[in-house]
Parts: C-alpha cells; structure tokens; sequence
C-alpha cells in the first residue's frame, strides 16, 4: 500500500541486505516511524509490545526473527532457543507457531553455515505468499460487498454499502492488503461505493489508530465509532455486512479475534446482518476443534485498560490515566465467536461455510 503516494510492505530487508524494517505501530497514527531489527532480542520485542502486530505480520516478523536468529548463531541449540523465544511472546495468534514450525523445517536439515541464507530466503518467501493469499482474499471478498451493493436494488457501485470492521485487520496486521479490509480496498478500486464503520477498539484502540488512518491514507470513506455502536447500527438497517479478522480459526469453524468481536457477531445475529470473517489458511489451527476452551486468550497489561495515549493540542504524545487509583483491571486480548454465528469464512482460496466440512471443501490437505 501507498503512503505519500510511496508504496510501503509491513516489513521489509534493509539496504545493508540482513537488517530488518518494519513500521512501528506503536506511533501511529501520529507519527510515521520506521523501526529497525538487528537481533533474535529486537524482533521478540517487537513483537511483544506491538510494534508489530496483526496475526499474520506477527508470523511474518517471527520468520525475520529467526533469519536473525541463523545470523547471530546457527547451531541447533541457538536456533531452538530463539524459536522458544520468538514463540512466547503472543499466546493467541496460531501464525506465530506456523512460521516458526516452517522455518525450523526449512533450517533442519541444512548445514550450520548453510543456515542463515536459507532463513533469509524462506522468511523473504513466506511474505510473498501472505500478500498473494491476501490479496487473493480480497478479490474473494470483494465479490460479497458487490453482491451486497446489487441486493440493495441498483446496479453494483449504485448505493453506498455500509460496512462494519472490528480492530485493525487491514495491511498493516499483514504484510500487505490486509485480511479484512483487503475486500474493501478491491471493491472501492472497482467503483463500488462504501463506508465502513470503524470500531475504536479498546484498549488499544487499534480500529481508531491504524485502521483509521489505512483508511484516510487509501481515501476509503469511514466514520470511528466506539465499541458499544455497533449493535444500534445493526438495529436501524446502518450496516450491511461485518468483516473481520482472525488470530485462529479452529478446524471447526470457531474464529478467535480482538476482544469485543464476539459481542459484534452476537448483534449482526439477532439483526440478520451477514458476519463474515477474513483469513489466509496460516490461521487456521487444524488441531483443534473446540475455540473456546481450547484457544489460549492473551491477558495483557492492566496499563493498557487504565491508560490513553494521544496527541495534546500542542502536539505532544502524553499518556493519561483513566481509572480511579486503586481500581483493579482485567485486560482479555481476544475473544471467540463460535461458528454458527459466523456467515463465511473469506480465505485465499474462496468463500466457504464456517464448518470443519466448509474449511475441508477448500483446504482438503492441509
Ligand atoms: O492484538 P492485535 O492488534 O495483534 O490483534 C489483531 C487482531 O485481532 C486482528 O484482527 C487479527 O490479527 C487479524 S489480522 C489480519
């Protein structure tokens, strides 16, 4: 995607040829920083405190991780501690593992002095292939939007089509595209006309800050709204379909997201508006059926419920506190929303049933 008419990827190999880039995300939408790995240390860190996040980016940022790893020491030992290392820093999204499991394949049976350049070349590979599954979801899931547009009476592109999204699963989540915004980037590119409602997200606020400003930056027409809107848009015939993300799909059909995803899917039930949920086939955990019980859910810091960050008038970065001294917090990073309350799953391959058959009609090996 473009900023200042410059086209930009999530993470890129810098100009020295071993050093990773990524944007960090922890200054936007105020400041456009460019980040710079040079250790196994550094990319844990920044995956951590979300300098990086978005399932698939998190995954995309591990492989780098590693190829830092193969770097610094490419022995057995030092690449399964990494890996170890890498892998703890966010419980939820199954990408993660699926990147780690595919680079340590890769680096196995290859000489130590062999290591490093394989790592390069398969973390470089992997981000080639979330843009084109990414994008691939988007011409799938464009094809949902324009049905939407059609229903509504006119031709396609006749009436705005209201769409509402849940956290930030554009292309900054990703490596490009994005999962859940990639449909709506491709229909607004093909003339449809849409607004999506942008849900604040909190605690981080990632719908306010990053999809937001994906949005502003692409000219997508949107409006931020918090949390709690959704279900009176819902109620008056405001939104026309839900899309969003996912941090794991179980084999089932459950999809596991942001915090509050549920509660969206539970409103777009009870009003008969369609819930579809966009992912490439590296979040699906096809080891368990159950998401539930058997997704483990990221509890984060209480700052990040207590806390605001924003811009004063002035233009300074401040933090503030919003709960009374003394109160105790909870912070739940994500929550699942069971199959049946879902209408679609949108993958690279197509448009399918929430369902262990859905997911098998599309992904008979996986
Ligand atoms: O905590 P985050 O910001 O990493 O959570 C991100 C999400 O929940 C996204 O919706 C999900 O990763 C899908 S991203 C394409």
């Amino acid at each position: 995607m473009k900023i200042d008419g410059r086209p930009y990827r999530t993470i890129w190999l810098a100009d020295d040829g071993w050093s990773v880039e990524i944007i960090d995300q922890t200054r936007l939408p105020h400041d456009f920083a460019i980040a710079r790995l040079t250790t196994v240390e550094e990319a844990a860190h920044a995956i951590r405190a979300m300098l990086v996040r978005g399932a698939p980016l998190i995954g995309a940022t591990a492989a780098y991780g590693m190829a830092l790893a193969a770097r610094e020491a490419p022995d057995d030992q030092s690449l399964s501690r990494a890996s170890d290392r890498l892998l703890e820093t966010r419980p939820t999204a199954v990408n993660l593992r699926w990147a780690l499991e595919r680079m340590r394949r890769c680096l196995a049976e290859l000489a130590p002095s062999d290591r490093a350049a394989a790592a390069y070349a398969e973390a470089a590979a992997l981000c080639d292939e979330d843009v084109a599954f990414n994008e691939a979801i988007g011409t799938h899931g464009a094809g949902l939007i324009r049905q939407a547009s059609e229903k509504a009476g006119g031709r396609a592109g006749d009436r705005v089509v209201n769409v509402l999204t849940h956290c930030n699963a554009g292309w900054l989540a990703t490596v490009d595209w994005g999962t859940a915004l990639s449909p709506i980037y491709k229909a607004f590119e093909e003339g449809i006309r849409l607004h999506v409602w942008v849900d604040e997200t909190r605690p981080r606020n990632q719908g306010a800050s990053l999809t937001a400003w994906e949005l502003n930056h692409h000219g997508v027409p949107h409006t931020v709204i918090v949390d709690n809107v959704g279900g009176h848009l819902m109620q008056h015939g405001m939104v026309d379909l839900c899309i969003t993300g996912t941090d794991r799909t179980t084999a089932s059909g459950d999809v596991c997201n942001k915090i509050g995803t549920y509660l969206k899917a539970l409103a777009a039930h009870d009003n008969g508006v369609p819930f579809y949920v966009a992912l490439p086939s590296p979040t699906i955990d096809w080891t368990i059926d159950d998401g539930v019980r058997q997704i483990p859910i990221e509890q984060r810091e209480g700052s990040e419920v207590s806390a605001l960050t924003g811009r004063t008038a002035d233009g300074r970065i401040e933090t503030v506190t919003v709960t009374p001294e003394g109160s105790p917090v909870a912070n739940y990073a994500f929550d699942v929303t069971p199959a049946r309350l879902v209408t679609g799953l949108i993958t690279e391959r197509g448009v399918c049933p929430a369902s262990r058959e859905g997911l098998r009609s599309l992904f008979p090996d996986p």
